[in-house]
């Protein structure tokens, strides 16, 4: 047997929102590791700035383009400098994701909206701008970091739950729409991942989810052989935090 390639992704280009910390900063360096050149992308241009130069000092392309993935001018910036540098885009992972948690009538509608554009709106304003290049190529993997509040309600969660169960139930239709391309749309839902995404108060934080297992989920979704795809996937830690 051939020894397997530890680089499979050579000659993959790869866009992933929100890479700049935490789950995307951990997929980001996985597909970098894999052979794949990045496009990197968050608000804050500072910590940004540092995880490209870190991929650098590991010989890893990226391009580091600081962007709200909720302004769709900025999003169809980030995705013309990811083209005019790298020619193409294989891999698109929609990470980028915030939260708010309470009852509902205690919500304003700033919240509403901060929730719902980033979670939602997003994910609908990259695939506009990257699918029809993908669709050229007949080839692409849309992935979409969900969450298992995709499919599970709890107190407090309305609207995470809301723009969560929304980007699922928009990527099972999307699957549908680009298979016939070659194109294959995913949902990864984990469990609560160790970031500072929300507090972890009460748990044992070595039995945590972490965001390297998240990123291991990605990497076996885009290395499923062609003529099938994983198009969700559940992700729990296996001993209860
Ligand atoms: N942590 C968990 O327990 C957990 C569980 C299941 C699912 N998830 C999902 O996983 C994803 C990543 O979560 P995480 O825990 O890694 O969160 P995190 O540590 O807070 O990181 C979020 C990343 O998204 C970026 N971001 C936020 N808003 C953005 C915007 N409008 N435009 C561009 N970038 C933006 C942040 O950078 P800037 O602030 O600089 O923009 C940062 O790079 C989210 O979609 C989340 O819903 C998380």
């Amino acid at each position: 047997m051939p020894p397997a390639d530890s680089s499979p992704l050579t000659g993959h280009v790869a866009l992933v929102t929100g890479s700049s910390r935490g789950i995307g900063w951990a997929i980001a360096q996985r597909l970098g590791r894999l052979g794949a050149s990045l496009s990197l992308c968050a608000r804050h241009a500072e910590a940004l700035g540092e995880a490209r130069r870190t991929l650098a000092e590991r010989g890893i392309d990226a391009l580091a383009t600081p962007t709200d993935v909720t302004r769709p001018d900025e999003v169809a910036r980030l995705v013309e400098l990811t083209l005019s540098r790298f020619g193409q885009i294989d891999i698109l992972v929609n990470n980028a994701g915030v939260a708010w948690f309470g009852p509902v009538h205690e919500a304003t509608e700033a919240d509403w909206d901060r929730i719902i554009d980033t979670n939602l709106k997003a994910p609908f304003l990259l695939m506009r701008q990257v699918v029809p290049g993908m669709i050229r190529r007949r080839h692409g993997h849309i992935i979409q970091i969900a969450s298992l509040a995709a499919k599970n309600a709890f107190a407090g969660g309305s609207i995470y739950c809301a723009s969560k169960w929304g980007l699922a139930g928009m990527t099972y239709s999307v699957a549908e729409d680009l298979r016939a391309h070659g194109i294959r749309a995913s949902v990864i839902c984990p469990g609560s991942v160790l970031t500072d995404f929300s507090p972890h108060s009460g748990k044992d934080t070595r039995k945590m989810l972490q965001p390297d297992d998240v990123a291991h989920a990605v990497e076996m979704i885009l290395l499923q052989q062609p003529q099938s795809f994983i198009s969700e996937v559940l992700l729990r830690p296996t001993e209860k935090p």
